[in-house]
């Protein structure tokens, strides 16, 4: 769907900012121009700029194309798909340091 109209951006154009590297709605402003026009779908590409940088699958695909390695699992109780295991109210995806640590991302989903 368009969400900047005078400058012909759609959320999946804003969507893709995010997860080709773009890490603020400033960001996602410079880079494609959205809301400077107008102004009026400044509102909505925040919107959007937001719920991208916290979908686990934007941040894994986000962290993957820098280089990050995210493990898979399948213990009983614990099994992930696509790196990714629902926890209750929430999905979790885990991923090594360069040191070897175990360092997790999260997304709410109440
Ligand atoms: S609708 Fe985006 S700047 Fe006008």
């Amino acid at each position: 769907m368009y969400v900047c109209i005078c400058k012909g951006i759609t959320d999946k154009h804003i969507r893709n900012a995010v997860i080709d590297g773009a890490s603020s709605y400033r960001e996602v402003r410079e880079q494609l121009g959205v809301a400077s026009g107008c102004g009026q779908c400044a509102c909505d590409a925040k919107a959007i700029v937001r719920e991208t940088l916290n979908d686990i699958a934007a941040s894994i695909a986000q962290l993957k194309r820098s280089g990050v390695v995210f493990e898979d699992y399948d213990f009983p109780g614990l099994k992930t798909v696509n790196h990714v295991c629902v926890l209750g109210a929430e999905k979790a995806a885990w991923f090594k340091d360069t040191e070897g640590n175990y360092l997790c991302i999260h997304e709410d989903l109440a």
